[in-house]
């Protein structure tokens, strides 16, 4: 008997000498935790700047119905840093419609960056930035200035999830200074451009960035669906492109960074557009275009290439000389499915490369036709040919 009564008390006091040390730790700690316990509804026409400036005191930023005054970003560019595994991050959520006024500015119209930042759209959410009113048939060549519509720059470890995004009045998304991004089911339909003046209107512009991924990408435009302009380690896969000119690298060369390095588009489809695959590498520039994937894309509806590969590339495509300066290593295109998918007046596969530029390429199980063939073709390597 006061042996056992002996023990709880041993066990009684232990757990009182360890209960302190364990308190103290945690009532530092309870400032931070309250503070990223904090979930903050923004919306309405101050629900921008609010935002903007409470961003580092919210866990969770709900963006609900937010009407972005005109010439101003929505500008969530220094959200909470979360790198430490002890929290949960909390979402940026965007609920309901999120609106622009109208100006004649570049933008951005919205800016997110961060580390671990984790951004959704909410059922039934969209943001539209009723870019019809800033079309005008010259896209970025001229017209009116219209404004760039979404910065996702500097974001690290983070994800994007179901955004629907309606009508940009110029590119949509410009991907830059990332490392591990992910974008989830992400829609941009511009589909409106078609007929009423949309032009380049880029679905994602992808530099210097690596570890992006996107899957399930929904795009209706007036330019690339995806290009890759420099960058490493980067998968586009699931998409559909509808009007644009498809699935890109490049224009490569002229920039601060030239190269693309290991980039796959896979499982995806090209319908409506000007071309299926591109590869742009600038005439008279430097860089390196090495390790890209085409696997499983399908095609159809296509009016000028349904494969275009050029070293010829000067703001225009095949526009006179290839030069060798930005060689094409290392590339694969396979399982690419175009039966028929070429107009009659377009070209199904073209390859005009500089000397010895192009080497080391896998080419199995193309098949687009529909398209004449063409006659320019230059230093094509020999798993395939232009035909
Ligand atoms: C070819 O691509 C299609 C379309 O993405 C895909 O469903 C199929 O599994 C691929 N076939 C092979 C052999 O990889
Ligand atoms: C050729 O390309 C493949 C990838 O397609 C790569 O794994 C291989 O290392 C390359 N070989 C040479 C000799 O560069």
């Amino acid at each position: 008997m006061p042996t056992i009564f002996g023990s709880v008390l041993l066990v009684a006091l232990a757990a009182g000498a360890l209960a302190s040390p364990v308190a103290e730790p945690a009532i530092t700690e309870a400032p931070s935790l309250a503070k990223r316990a904090t979930s903050c509804t923004f919306s309405g026409s101050t629900g921008a700047s609010k935002a903007s400036a409470s961003q580092k005191s919210c866990s969770t930023i709900i963006l609900s119905s937010v009407a972005v005054p005109s010439g101003t970003t929505l500008d969530l560019s220094d959200l909470e840093d979360d790198t430490t595994a002890s929290f949960i991050q909390s979402p940026v959520i965007f609920e309901g419609e999120t609106t622009w006024g109208y100006e004649e500015w570049d933008g951005p119209l919205l800016q997110i960056s961060g580390s671990s930042i984790t951004v959704k759209g909410a059922s039934g959410a969209k943001l539209n930035p009723d870019g019809a009113r800033w079309w005008d048939g010259e896209g970025s060549n001229g017209g009116k200035t219209k404004p760039k519509f979404f910065y996702a720059h500097d974001l690290t470890s983070s994800t994007i999830t179901d955004l629907y995004i309606e009508n940009t009045p110029v590119q949509a998304v410009s991907i830059n200074g990332c490392d591990g991004l992910t974008i989830t089911d992400m829609t941009i339909n511009n589909e409106a451009g078609d007929d009423e003046g949309g032009h380049n209107t880029d679905g994602f512009d992808i530099g210097s960035s690596t570890n992006v991924v996107i899957t399930g990408a929904t795009v209706y435009n007036q330019d690339d669906c995806v290009a890759v302009n420099s960058g490493t380690d980067i998968t586009f896969s699931g998409g559909v492109c509808s009007g644009g000119h498809g699935l890109s690298i490049g224009s490569v060369g002229g920039r601060s960074d030239n190269t693309v390095e290991t980039v796959t588009f896979k499982d995806s489809e090209v319908k409506d557009s000007v071309n299926g695959i591109r590869i742009k590498a600038s005439a008279g520039d430097i860089g390196e275009i090495t390790g890209v994937t085409y696997s499983g894309i399908t095609l159809s509806s296509i009016s000028k290439y349904g494969i275009l590969i050029e070293q010829n590339y000067d703001g225009g495509d095949l526009k006179g000389d290839p030069t060798s300066g930005i060689p094409i290593t290392d590339l694969t295109v396979e399982n690419i499915s175009g039966a028929d998918a070429v107009a009659s007046s377009g070209y199904d596969v073209v390859i005009v490369c500089g000397s010895g530029a192009c080497s080391n390429w896998t080419w199995s199980d193309v098949d687009v036709t529909g398209g004449s063939k063409y006659s320019g073709c230059e230093n094509v390597p020999s798993v395939t040919s232009c035909s």
